[in-house]
């Protein structure tokens, strides 16, 4: 009896300690949680002068966040949250093309912090994310992620895209 209560207990623990793993993005091999990242993505001047709706837009997705316990995979993993997530990068990104800055942070206007996303989300049916650059620029369509499958030849191609873009910004 005390036995099995025992076992209960230590199973109990166990899977408390399993539920408390916060669901992480992993960017330079160091974990935060979505609310972390998101917080960098969105610091004041990160992506120079932001217009405003781009800041309400990011705002509101990591309020969206906030709200979810960090360690609710169902809560922070779903296609609404993706889509916010992309259109709050999508709109730095968008912000530091049109005035011809780089971040100061490698989380804003990020395809790898989309990347780093999908991947910890690992879900089958999730939209792919990805970054277009605007009409008029003259390179690379857009920086596109697919299933975690495709996931590091995509971070690779997305590092050698942006490296070609940081080249062609100092070339100007
Ligand atoms: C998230 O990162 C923390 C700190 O490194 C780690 O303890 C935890 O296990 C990670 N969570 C998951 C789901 O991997
Ligand atoms: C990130 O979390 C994973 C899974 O828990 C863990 O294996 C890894 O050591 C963590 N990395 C860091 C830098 O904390
Ligand atoms: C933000 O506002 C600007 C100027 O009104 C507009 O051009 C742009 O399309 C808007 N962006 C979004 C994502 O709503
Ligand atoms: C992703 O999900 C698949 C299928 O559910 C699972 O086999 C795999 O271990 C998961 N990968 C990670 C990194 O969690
Ligand atoms: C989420 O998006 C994926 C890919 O676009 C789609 O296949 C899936 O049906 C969507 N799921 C929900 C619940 O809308
Ligand atoms: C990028 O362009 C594609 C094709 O026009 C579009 O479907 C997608 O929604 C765009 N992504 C963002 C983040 O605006």
């Amino acid at each position: 009896m005390r036995f099995s209560t025992l076992i209960v207990a230590s199973a109990l623990l166990v899977s408390q300690a399993l539920a408390a793993a916060k669901f992480n993005v992993t960017i330079n091999n160091a974990n935060n949680t979505i609310v972390q990242a998101l917080e960098q993505s969105v610091e004041p001047g990160g992506a120079g002068t932001v217009p405003a709706n781009c800041t309400q837009q990011c705002q509101s997705i990591l309020t969206t966040f906030k709200a979810c316990d960090q360690t609710d995979v169902s809560c922070i993993c779903t296609n609404n949250t993706a889509i916010g997530l992309e259109n709050c990068q999508q709109c730095l990104f968008t912000a530091l093309l049109v005035q011809n800055i780089r971040p100061s942070n490698p989380l804003v206007g990020s395809a790898t912090l989309l990347s780093a996303f999908s991947t910890s989300c690992n879900k089958t049916d999730f939209p792919k994310l990805a970054l277009n650059l605007t009409a008029d620029w003259d390179g690379p369509q857009s920086l596109h992620l697919n299933s975690p499958i495709n996931i590091i030849a995509v971070i690779a191609a997305a590092i050698i895209g942006m490296s070609s873009f940081y080249i062609l910004w100092n070339i100007e």
